[in-house]
């Protein structure tokens, strides 16, 4: 019988109690545990399926996270920042506080207003956080759009948004290259009428011709008053795949989101002052906004911030950052592991990681075999592994072991219960409860305060997506099983949107790319598994009338990483004669899928035509792109 615990030795079992008891009144004493200006004269407004936390509350993100540590911790690091090619910069609360203010003085400068949009596209340095705490701070709604996107998906998201200003960086660098930014926002600011100015981080050399180069926004005062924004004013836009062609922006509030990563940043992670934290999401993607940017600033803490790639020069890049600075706590992916895995026990062994006393896992399911080797070789069996479950909507995490409040055994693979104040359910395709170890649908029955405030510009949509497929409750899109203890399993995707290496992208995005070529009249995207990255991407398309090019399908899958992003470039596309559809003309995916993976293809009987699958067949045996 294995006995892996959470054995940290806090348990203050007056957490979970408060909470079961009367989650509004939990979340206001949590909180209490932040500056406000103005106090709330109503803790939760719920009018289904909007939440509002806090309502007549003032306060502010930038506040938090930066002037309230002044007085102890100036002097204190904020970020360890290291690049890929081994420099590094330590930038303290004090450093921190004075680049945020002068940005915000600078941005007013600008005329950017409360309320504005502003785009951020940069690589993984302090001066994104920076930015982010600078919009907080003045009340504009930043959107940081991943810096590994292609520009039209930086255009998308500007002209969506309504941006009036870009923030950028000319260059990124990235296993072992640099990555030209500004070329790819010069081709999107072709097309982005809002966009009025243009503010850049150059790294490699002057500012291009009409840009504002970073030194000139630094020449501003280094303090500021942070304004007082209504607790539920927004703070952020952070687009992510759905079922549709287009991302959706996510829009998230103020002061609920702000509790929310805040508590949970120490419940998960015990956070004490000495602790050095390294989490390796990128703050393009809302790991990075919860618990990069916000979470650890919130909480004084110090942070490890690397802009390049686990695995350059070689294997044992992450162990020797944390060999370097001392890690406590690492925060990052099943993909970035099974990578890692795959190099051996001996390159870890032979790095100092007796510092580390806490890990998590975020993004996907990891696999029992995998959550073990993390436990046992890289966390010498000392420490504890959390699966934290949350999505770009939660805000911040909903279901994990909870080390800084609890003791719990764990089990590899589960992610444990729900977070304090939050009621999930399992349930089955008419919402009834599942039984216990029985796959069905992930389901949560009230609100908490990160959840998002709606769809940014489409409350209808926000009630039907999350909202409307079982009446009442908010559903993630995932299937879950509840075991006899009551912890959770989480088990994949139930809707079209697949997760590569962690990376959210919808199929029906992916296929609305290709059928843009002019070549293509129909395509079929599926995910496939993938030992590495969880998942893969192999698409199926159906060429115009006397198209014949062998080179199509490679031609394809370089348009997808051109118009969406690398992240998102099939691993094949399979020129078809025709596509499996049911009578009524749906496409049938799981038949695809099990061409690809070479499982059964079963009951076929609802197909149109039957001899369709003979022509896939033979295309995918022989051409592949
Ligand atoms: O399917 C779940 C999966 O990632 C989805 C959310 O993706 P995103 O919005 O990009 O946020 C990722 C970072 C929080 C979820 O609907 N997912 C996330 N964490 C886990 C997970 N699946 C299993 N276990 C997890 N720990």
């Amino acid at each position: 019988m294995e006995a892996y615990h959470t054995n940290l030795g806090n348990h203050d079992t007056s957490v979970r109690e408060a909470a079961t008891h009367d989650y509004v009144r939990f979340w206001d004493g949590e909180a209490r545990h932040l500056h406000w200006f103005e106090p709330w004269s109503q803790t939760l407004s719920w009018n289904p399926p909007f939440a509002r936390w806090f309502v007549g509350g003032t306060t502010n993100m930038s506040y938090n996270a930066l002037d309230v540590h002044q007085e102890t911790r100036s002097d204190k690091p904020a970020i360890y920042w290291e690049g890929e090619d081994g420099s590094t910069r330590t930038i303290t609360y004090g450093e921190m506080y004075r680049m945020v203010c002068r940005l915000a003085n600078a941005l007013e400068g600008l005329g950017v207003k409360k309320g504005d949009r502003v785009t951020l596209y940069m690589p993984m340095v302090p001066e994104l956080i920076a930015s982010m705490l600078a919009c907080a701070r003045i009340g504009a709604v930043h959107t940081v759009v991943f810096s590994g996107f292609s520009s039209s998906s930086l255009a998308d998201r500007i002209n969506d948004s309504g941006s009036g200003v870009l923030i950028t960086a000319d260059v990124g660098y990235r296993r072992g290259g640099s990555i030209d930014l500004a070329r790819t926002a010069k081709e999107a600011l072709d097309r982005t009428p809002s966009v009025r100015h243009t503010v850049v981080l150059n790294r490699a050399g002057p500012a291009p011709h009409g840009w504002i180069p970073w030194s000139d926004m630094m020449e501003h005062p280094d303090s500021h008053r942070a304004a007082a924004v209504s607790s539920t004013d927004p703070l952020f836009i952070l687009y992510t795949s759905g079922t549709t062609g287009k991302p959706k922006g996510v829009l998230h509030g103020t002061g609920g989101y702000m509790t929310h990563v805040h508590s949970t940043f120490g419940w998960a992670f015990d956070i004490r002052d000495g602790d050095v934290y390294f989490c390796t999401a990128d703050v393009g993607w809302v790991t990075g906004h919860s618990y990069v940017a916000y979470g650890p600033l919130l909480c004084g803490a110090t942070q490890i911030m690397y802009e390049g790639v686990p695995d350059y020069p070689d294997a044992s890049r992450l162990w020797k950052i944390i060999e370097r600075y001392g890690a406590t706590i690492l925060y990052t992916t099943p993909t970035a592991l099974r990578m890692l895995i795959k190099y051996g026990d001996k390159i870890p062994r032979s790095h100092d990681l007796s510092t580390l006393r806490l890990l998590g896992s975020v993004g996907e399911p990891i696999n029992p075999e995998v959550w073990r080797w993390y436990h046992d070789t890289i966390g010498g069996g000392r420490c504890p592994v959390i699966d934290t479950w949350w999505q770009t909507e939660t805000g911040g995490m909903l279901i994990s072991a909870l080390p800084g409040i609890e003791s719990l055994p764990l089990k590899p693979g589960s992610g444990t219960l729900p977070i304090p104040g939050v009621q999930m359910e399992v349930v089955d395709e008419e919402g009834t409860p599942a039984a216990p170890d029985t796959k069905g649908y992930l389901t949560i029955r009230n609100p908490w305060p990160g959840v998002m405030l709606t769809l940014w510009g489409d409350d209808q949509k926000y009630r039907d997506t999350y909202w409307s497929r079982f009446p009442g409750r908010y559903y993630p899109g995932d299937y879950a099983k509840v075991d006899g203890d009551g912890y959770l399993w989480l088990l994949g995707r139930a809707d079209d949107i697949l997760k590569v290496s962690g990376h959210r992208i919808g199929t029906a995005e992916l296929e609305s790319c290709l059928v843009s070529h002019e070549a293509v009249a129909e395509s079929a995207v599926v995910g496939v598994p993938d030992s590495i990255r969880g998942e893969g991407i192999v698409a199926f398309v159906v060429l115009r009338e006397g198209i014949q090019d062998a080179n199509i399908g490679q031609a394809l899958r370089e348009m997808v990483a051109g118009q969406i992003g690398p992240v998102a470039r099939p691993d094949a596309v399979y020129p078809v004669p025709a596509l499996p559809k049911t009578r009524s003309g749906k496409i049938m995916r799981r038949l695809l899928r099990s061409m690809v993976t070479g499982g059964s293809t079963g009951d076929t009987t609802t197909m149109e035509d039957s001899s369709v699958l003979d022509g896939i067949r033979d295309s995918i045996g022989g051409r592949s792109g």
